[in-house]
């Protein structure tokens, strides 16, 4: 955990929610992630009119992780309005662990936890796999 700079990696997540768009929960999310080969994606918060269809911070994270090469997150991190630190919704652990390296740790509000502890039993690729 040593070489994972989290102020960089929070001043990222904060630059990411300078940049959502909530014009109806008015919550801003910025989250931000280090990849194993050392890039730092983010992602804002995207709502819509039809409110069911919002897209977290996390989605738009995963989606720029693609867009810049792909690979596994190392380390995680996302705050709300303010700065402070915000857990990501079950639905974006999910997403997250999809794309987790072993061992990944998340800032949390709770202090550092790694993916497994976050989601721990999660379902995953793995599952997929056709059982004997
Ligand atoms: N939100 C995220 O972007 N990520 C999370 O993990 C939690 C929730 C957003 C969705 C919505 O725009 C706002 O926070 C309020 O729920």
């Amino acid at each position: 955990m040593s070489e994972i700079n989290w102020s960089v990696l929070r001043e990222a997540a904060n630059d990411a929610m300078a940049k959502a768009y909530v014009p109806y929960s008015k919550f801003k999310v910025g989250a931000a992630a280090l990849t194993e080969d050392g890039r730092i994606v983010s992602g804002c918060n995207v709502e819509n009119a039809s409110y069911g269809l919002t897209l977290c911070a996390e989605c738009a994270l995963v989606s720029q992780l693609f867009m810049t090469g792909g690979g596994r997150l190392v380390a995680f991190t996302c705050v709300d309005g303010h700065g402070n630190i915000l857990m990501p919704c079950g639905r974006c652990r999910q997403l997250l662990f999809e794309h987790s390296a072993k061992g990944m740790i998340l800032e949390t509000v709770s202090g550092f936890k790694t993916i497994d502890e976050v989601i721990p039993d999660a379902f995953g690729p793995r599952d997929l796999e056709e059982r004997k």
